[in-house]
């Protein structure tokens, strides 16, 4: 049995607080021009009290299951794709799925920046061989609790947020017509945090080194993500039986403008067929891709069939690529529907423009 599938429901939530690089500039030794001539941010939004993983992804949740008009009860299954899980255990997936009034399996999956599309790809096996009817995809980030605000290398790089999607069976091809996922755990060393998991539990001395914190080889990483991106996505396009030229809009993990650049140029893709938003939440991590993914519709750029290829790199390291023919027909939402606060109402430009 294999069942179509579709995208039916799409959400994002951003915390209301916002972090400039003017803000950056006063706490590390920073400046605006470096931040976007590297790597293309000007802001990110930060957590409050009280918010955690699974606030923001409840928040994201609510609105994708309202777009898709089905309730919690009729889900069957729930994955949340996260570094930044509420506790330990139990998981992020649980605390969402009482929240939201569901009666399915939920569970948490960390690919790290890759996650949200390891958990995309997942969540179709379920619904092409029929053993779930809705699944709620969810990606989210509170990498602002696991920041060193006073390393410059990593703290201006990164942001809070959830995105989240309703997959549902459907009568039409549609949802993820090709994927491909990677890991490579050679080099953990590369991007992690060293302390506080089984290997190295938190003692005085960690903390003192700040190994409870993320620590990344950022030009490494920035290497190995140029590579991957164009690859894993013309693999996933292979694996739909499609190239590039098939593709209507690319949406790329959003980590760095420069590496968004180098992978369109691998992709031969004009500007107006790549969606960047990095300017004003920064790398979200596993919930980037689902809140580009919620920004390209709202901005008009996602149709009834049309063709996504979205691709991501992480941690790990990991990579994942996907490829999603979109069939929700498209309602215009307006800024409160989409979940972001009055301080992030300006235009969804990245550094290079409107154009993008
Ligand atoms: N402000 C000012 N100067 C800085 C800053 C900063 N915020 N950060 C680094 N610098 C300095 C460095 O100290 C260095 O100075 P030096 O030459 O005196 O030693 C100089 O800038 C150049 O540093 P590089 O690291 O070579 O800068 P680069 O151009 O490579 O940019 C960056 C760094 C932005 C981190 C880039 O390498 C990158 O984006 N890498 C990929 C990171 C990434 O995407 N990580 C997320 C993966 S996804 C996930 O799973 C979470």
């Amino acid at each position: 049995m294999s069942r179509n599938s579709a995208i039916t429901g799409w959400g994002m939530y951003v915390p209301e607080r916002v972090l400039t690089n003017a803000d950056l500039e006063r706490i590390v030794d920073t400046s605006d021009e470096w931040i976007t001539s590297r790597t293309g941010i000007k802001q990110r939004h930060i957590a409050g009290p009280g918010e955690s993983a699974s606030t923001l992804s409840i928040a994201a949740a609510r609105q994708a299951l309202e777009r898709a008009g089905i309730e919690g009860k009729d889900l069957g299954l729930i994955i949340v794709a996260t570094v930044g899980a509420d506790y330990p255990f139990p998981s992020t997936a649980n605390l969402v799925q009482h929240a939201l009034g569901a009666h399915c399996a939920a569970f948490d999956m960390q690919a790290a920046c890759s996650g949200f599309l390891y958990a995309l790809s997942t969540a179709q096996q379920f619904v092409a061989n029929g053993a779930a009817q809705h699944v709620l995809v969810i990606g989210v980030e509170v990498l602002s609790r696991v920041m060193d605000y006073t390393d410059r290398t990593t703290c201006v790089l990164f942001g809070d947020g959830a995105g989240a999607v309703v997959l549902s069976a459907s009568d039409e091809p549609g949802g993820v017509l090709g994927f491909t996922l990677g890991s490579d755990g050679a080099r953990p060393d590369l991007l992690w945090i060293p302390a506080g998991g089984s290997a190295e539990p938190i003692t005085e001395e960690s903390l003192r080194a700040h190994r409870n914190f993320v620590h990344m080889q950022g030009s490494e990483v920035f290497k190995f993500a140029t590579r991957i991106m164009g690859t894993a996505m013309e693999e996933a396009l292979a694996n739909a039986g499609m190239t590039t030229d098939d593709m209507d809009l690319f949406i790329p993990h959003q980590a760095n403008l420069r590496i968004i650049e180098a992978a369109s140029k691998r992709l031969n893709l004009p500007p107006e067929k790549v969606f960047v938003n990095i300017a004003n939440y920064g790398n979200t991590s596993a919930a980037a891709i689902p809140i580009a993914l919620c920004e390209a519709v709202e901005q008009g750029r996602v149709f009834p069939g049309a063709h996504l290829g979205m691709v991501a790199f992480g941690a790990g390291l990991t990579w994942a690529a996907a490829v999603v023919r979109w069939t929700a027909p498209i309602e215009r939402h307006s800024d409160e529907a989409s979940g972001k606060g009055d301080a992030t109402r300006m235009p969804a430009t990245s550094a290079l423009g409107s154009s993008r």
